[in-house]
């Protein structure tokens, strides 16, 4: 049987249409499911939508459609943007899917089964935007309004709400040696190690409970085996969380699903920002886990962050945001090519102008300067030339290698190695500097 290679991206919130952040991740997350499957995995490539919460509820509210129609608009939107990128995914996951709404009911019945909720009453900052409750300590006063002390470029600067309601609590506090522990025996889990000294400090510093349930119609409702179900869903993000394990079939009634699970869990990989690593991948999703009894994630893995043009993404300043269909088909209208063209190039540019793990900053000029020098000078050159010299010198057909087509060959398969090993340490600048290598010697052959 051949190997598996269980990967996922993050679960998109439906709040917004696709951008290129997310289209980073996915075309990553592409990449290596395609270099899996090229060296003989079996591979199950996991993306999705993210459906639930305030968020959602109030976006659908000021579309003035209901939030389930307003679900599946924009989740189609995601399938289509994933269709012309070409992301050859294995499953699309909608939390709004009876597959995943059944299976969370049992989780959490399993964890409370288990001692690992307790009902209690909580008061304190949530952010609508971020979906996150936030510590005294983080929020400062102002102009009669509350806000984060000090927001990242990824947090919200508006205002944030008091939240005071009975709730569910996860008993994160009892995993903190466990986490501690298990990422001191198998540090590679987490990465960059940038990344990782951060989460690793993040739990040191104690972890709270975190409330996971919410008085809020917009979500799955706790089952009616936990106390206090009534008008209570489960927090949107330990819900999504929930997903990587749903849509493999975990607690499915389907034989079929069930077994799937078992043969692909656990998840070889995980990507996604920083901005959602180190509380939420790195704490509770583990955590999470350790409470089910499920083996942990192999590699989990934070990228940076794109600006565009030196800005952040932001649906209050339309002109920062970069949509990957529109921005493929600006490659096609200046370079006169095929849509499938300026799809690769947007995928080329994405994986070779950034550090994967660093941030980024996506220009136009950049992705057009680097479509002039590389793939028209250097692959298309190489490709033309070959061609038509062939056509010139040898009435088109292929023929016998001399020494120097040898060399060229040679180059070939010895960067072939060099590339497994950048993509299995998710280097794509790297890989793809390689192939340029071989590129640059072929057009001087
Ligand atoms: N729904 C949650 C994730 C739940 S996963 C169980 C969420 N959704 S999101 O729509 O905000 O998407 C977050 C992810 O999209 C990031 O982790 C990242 O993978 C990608 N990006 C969104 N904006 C991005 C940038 N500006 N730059 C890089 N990646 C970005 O959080």
């Amino acid at each position: 049987m051949p190997q598996k290679f269980f990967l996922t991206t993050p679960i998109y919130y439906i709040n917004a249409t696709p951008h290129i952040g997310h289209a980073y991740t996915t075309i990553a997350a592409d990449a290596r499911a395609r270099f899996e499957r090229l060296r003989g995995k079996e591979v199950y490539f996991l993306t999705g939508t993210d459906e639930h919460g305030s968020k959602v509820a109030r976006a659908a509210a000021e579309a003035g459609v209901s939030p389930q129609d307003y679900a599946d608009q924009i989740s189609a939107k995601f399938v289509e943007c994933w269709r012309a990128l070409g992301i050859s995914y294995d499953d699309f996951v909608r939390t709004t899917q009876s597959r995943h709404e059944i299976a969370a009911q049992r989780i959490i019945e399993k964890l409370w089964q288990g001692g690992h909720l307790a009902l209690g009453n909580y008061s304190g900052w949530y952010s609508v935007p971020d979906e996150t409750f936030f510590k005294p300590e983080d929020v400062t006063e102002r102009d009669g309004a509350t806000y984060l002390a000090n927001p990242s470029i990824d947090q919200t600067k508006a205002p944030l709400e008091w939240v005071e309601e009975t709730t569910h609590f996860f008993r994160l506090s009892q995993f903190q040696d466990f986490l501690l522990e298990f990422y001191d025996l198998h540090p590679e889990t987490l990465q960059p190690v940038s990344r990782r000294n951060e989460a690793l400090s993040f739990q040191r510093s104690g972890l709270d409970d975190v409330s996971i349930s919410r008085e809020l119609s917009w979500g799955i409702g706790l089952p009616q085996s936990v106390p206090s179900h009534e008008n209570h869903s489960i927090y949107v993000w330990f819900e999504a969380l929930m997903n990587y394990a749903t849509a493999p079939g975990f607690l499915s009634d389907d034989n079929a699903q069930r077994e799937h699970f078992a043969r692909v869990w656990p998840p070889d990989l995980q990507l996604m920002s920083k901005d959602i690593f180190t509380r939420f991948h790195a704490t509770m999703w583990p955590a999470m886990l350790k409470a089910l009894d499920l083996p942990l994630p192999k590699v989990l893995f934070s990228h940076g962050f794109w600006t565009v043009d030196g800005r952040k993404m932001s649906k209050r300043e339309p002109d920062t945001i970069v949509e990957p269909i529109a921005f493929a088909q600006e490659i096609v209208a200046l370079a006169a090519c095929d849509f499938q063209i300026g799809v690769d190039a947007l995928r080329y540019y994405c994986l070779r102008e950034v550090t994967f793990g660093s941030d980024g900053d996506f220009s136009r000029d950049g992705c057009f300067a680097r479509y002039n020098s590389d793939l028209a000078n250097g692959l298309g050159n190489l490709v033309n030339r070959a061609l038509s010299m062939l056509q010139q010198y040898f009435g088109g057909v292929v023929p016998a290698s001399s020494d120097r087509v040898l060399d060229l060959r040679q180059a070939a398969l010895d960067a072939s190695s060099r590339v497994a090993i950048s993509y299995e340490n998710l280097e794509f600048h790297n890989v793809l500097g390689e192939v340029w290598n071989v590129v640059s010697l072929g057009n001087r052959v």
